[in-house]
């Protein structure tokens, strides 16, 4: 293979440049052409494709975004959008197609492959850490550490004014974010869409603690397990404390990536080129138990996403 391409689609995340700059200059080494598609699908569409020289790649593995910008395309989720993909591919001698982005942008990818034979790499970039294939997805380290600056400032107001918050982070229907910078964050209350809420449960963890001497607490509840609204009165209504809420939001989105975040996406990045190189197609590279692992996507996506249930018990023992 000679001419590729690459894209960053759905949510942006941190490490999404690290993956494109691995893609670039792998090619580089292998002597393929690489061209980047701006806003994703979109541009794929439009066929605005230019082409990426390893110069313009220098000074982006430290920045959060993506340069090639993304977008979620309505038009793609139809099947003339993708065709036109497809030709706009098949006109410039495109042969294959690095696809950086979460669930969405992975079965867009599959219907490319499977419709028009288009050799389609995913390479799993989303802070939601919920494809269940892999151990981690590109950007889930770094928002998990934003999120966890946010969640020890709130410590330090909150016992100052002997107060409760409730700070809502992101994940979609994952409480993997909420998890992890929960359990870090030494939160009294962890609360995620993969376990019911029960508020006279967290009321009673809450004013447990109250009657042994605690006057602040933090609740992490994650965007998908319910309202915030929902939450603070009913918490309210079944604790005496004074509660305030906090919601992280695109914060977490944002930001320089982690040490670990960098890496995935470059080894990530120079394994799918080097499948492309092959003339491999219809893969999604990840990461199990250290190592890089390689599958069909629609076998990637029919895998559930994972909840660490041992984590959770281990946290829930830790904030007593
Ligand atoms: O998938 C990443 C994510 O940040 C989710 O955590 C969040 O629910 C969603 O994207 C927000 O999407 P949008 O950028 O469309 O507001």
């Amino acid at each position: 293979m000679k001419r590729i391409a690459v894209l960053t689609s759905g949510g942006d995340a941190p490490g999404m440049n690290a993956a494109i700059r691995a893609v670039v200059r792998t090619a580089g080494y292998h002597h393929m052409e690489v061209y980047g598609s701006e806003r994703g699908y979109a541009g794929l569409i439009e066929g605005e494709l230019k082409m990426l020289s390893r110069r313009s790649v220098s000074d982006t593995i430290q920045r959060g975004g993506t340069i090639l910008k993304t977008a979620r395309s309505e038009e793609f989720t139809t099947y003339e959008g993708r065709k036109k993909a497809a030709e706009n591919l098949s006109d410039r001698g495109i042969e294959g197609l690095v696809v950086i982005g979460g669930d969405g942008s992975f079965r867009g990818a599959n219907d490319l492959w499977k419709e028009f034979g288009v050799k389609v790499i995913g390479v799993p970039g989303t802070i939601d850490n919920d494809l269940g294939y892999t151990d981690r997805t590109i950007g889930f380290d770094t928002a998990v550490n934003t999120a966890l600056s946010s969640i020890n400032n709130l410590r330090d107001t909150m016992s100052s004014h002997d107060r409760v918050v409730i700070v809502q982070v992101m994940g979609r229907r994952s409480g993997e974010i909420a998890l992890h910078a929960g359990l870090a964050g030494g939160a009294e209350v962890i609360l995620v869409p993969e376990k019911p809420v029960d508020f006279d449960e967290v009321a009673s963890i809450l004013n447990r603690g109250k009657a042994v001497g605690k006057t602040s607490g933090i609740v992490v509840l994650a965007e998908g397990a319910c309202p915030l609204e929902e939450a603070m009165k009913e918490l309210k209504e079944r604790t005496g404390l004074s509660f305030r809420s906090t919601v992280l939001g695109y914060i977490q989105r944002g930001g320089s990536p982690t040490m670990a975040d960098r890496v995935l996406a470059s080894r990530l990045g120079v394994k799918a080129v080097e499948l492309l190189k092959e003339n491999k197609g219809g893969l999604a590279v990840g990461v199990k138990g250290g190592a890089v692992v390689t599958l069909p996507i629609g076998e990637a996506l029919a895998i559930p996403a994972f909840f660490d249930e041992e984590l959770y018990e281990q946290a829930k023992i830790l904030s007593l």
